[in-house]
């Protein structure tokens, strides 16, 4: 997976620069081509006629090369790589890495750099639990980094702590992992597809304080978002008031409150989507006049609230797709649930239709599991057992992809 890989290695001033070495070792025994970027004091550590001699590329620490005036582009050295790993990674470089302080080949190297970048951090344990340290590595995460700690195991936490750098064999295993999972993104029918879904429930108000709602967590509808993102899809995440949130930080979230603001959102992106799946609960109705003041108990008979048929947003995208495009929805039924699913499946004018049933225990609102059976108008449908939603999300992004595929061909 590392064979003919370009990695730019970057060695700072820490004792734990002796096992970058070792890392270094296993790059090249892997097949990858590295590049040793090395800080002035990081030559204090480790001697670049070692790391030259492993790599077998000159190491670059300087912006010229002393003696002959060459200038070394960390620009192209960015755009060559395949990754970055900062290995061992002082507090002083994950500070300067924070905040653009490049005042180094490495640092300024780093921000040149497009691709993805690994910190293992390595300092003494009070470094490492200092707030500014924290803060830093925090920040490093939300550019997108990858801070490669030792794994939190018993030895680790007891004996040598937080502090350590993660041993070259599972550094070359993070790397291992990441690049198996992006080429399974790279060849995933959904990288690059524009995918829109609907989450959670929506609320219509009543008054100020009251509103007509459902019991939908929009655990669902998150798992299926995180699961699209994870095969490289761009998603657009339309969600009623939850109180969760994606694991992935690409998915895009519009948060609504009503039915007919979740149909506005939909609308304003659905042109360019590939494919919709609805799986919000959506309010069927909403009171037809909402009070401006919250409803009194004292001053009036018990109230009688008129209410008006919201949008069906499935349906509405569902008339309203063109070719190519695919929209799935959800059914939640309490009874003759087949037929219900497929008359919604045809009424709606749905690709596909993804049936759960309150029946079952463990399935619909509220659970981390869910029991669905998916239907297509030209296949017969298939049922699965009982699952953690994240499972069931990816059975149901399968199906879509078949679905897609079948057509194709
Ligand atoms: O959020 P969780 O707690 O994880 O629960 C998940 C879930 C039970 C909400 C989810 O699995 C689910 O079943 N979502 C659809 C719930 C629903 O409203 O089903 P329905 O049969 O009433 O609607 C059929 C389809 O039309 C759905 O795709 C729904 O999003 C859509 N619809 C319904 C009404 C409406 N006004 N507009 C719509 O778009």
């Amino acid at each position: 997976m590392l064979k003919g890989r370009h990695f730019i290695l970057g060695i700072t001033g820490g004792i734990a620069a002796y096992k970058s070495v070792t890392l270094l070792r296993l790059l090249v025994k892997a097949g990858a081509e590295v590049q040793v970027v090395i800080t002035p004091s990081g030559k204090e550590f480790i001697t670049p006629v070692t790391l030259s001699a492993l790599s077998g590329k000159p190491v670059i620490c300087d912006f010229f090369t002393a003696n002959t005036g060459e200038w070394h582009s960390h620009v192209d050295l960015g755009l060559w790589a395949d990754a970055m790993i900062v290995a061992p990674a002082t507090a002083c470089t994950i500070a300067k890495m924070a905040n653009g302080v490049a005042d180094n080949m490495l640092v300024t190297t780093y921000l040149s750099a497009k691709a993805p970048v690994f910190v293992a951090p390595a300092m003494d344990l009070d470094m490492m639990a200092h707030p500014s340290t924290t803060a830093n590595i925090e920040r490093l995460r939300s550019y997108g980094n990858i801070i490669i700690e030792p794994a939190s195991g018993e030895l680790a936490s007891h004996l040598i702590g937080k502090g350590r750098m993660e041993e070259p064999d599972n550094i070359v295993k993070v790397l291992e992992e990441y690049f198996t999972a992006k080429k399974a993104v790279d060849n995933s029918p959904l990288n690059g597809k524009r995918v829109l879904i609907t989450a959670g429930p929506t609320y219509e108000r009543i008054d100020p304080v009251r509103f007509i709602g459902n019991f939908s967590t929009g655990k669902m509808g998150y798992a299926l978002a995180d699961e699209a993102a994870a095969r490289g899809a761009e998603v657009t995440l339309v969600s009623g008031p939850v109180s969760i949130e994606p694991k992935r930080p690409e998915v895009k979230v519009v948060k609504v409150e009503s039915a007919r603001q979740m149909l506005e959102a939909c609308e304003e992106v659905f042109d360019s989507t590939d494919v919709a799946i609805m799986c919000a609960a959506v309010a069927d109705y909403a009171p037809a006049a909402p009070k401006e003041q919250k409803i009194k108990r004292e001053h009036q008979e018990v109230p009688v609230i008129e209410l008006v048929k919201n949008p069906d947003i499935a349906a509405t995208l569902g008339h309203r797709k063109r070719e190519g495009q695919m929209v799935v929805g959800f059914a939640l039924e309490t009874d003759n649930e087949v037929a219900n699913a497929n008359e919604k499946l045809i009424r709606k004018n749905l690709d596909m239709i993804v049936l759960n049933s309150m029946r079952d225990p463990g399935a619909g609102f509220g659970t981390d599991t869910n029991t669905v059976t998916i239907i297509t108008p030209d296949c017969d449908s298939v049922s699965y057992p009982s699952k953690p939603k994240s499972e069931v999300a990816a059975d149901i992004l399968d199906n879509v992809v078949s679905l897609m595929e079948r057509r194709l061909t």
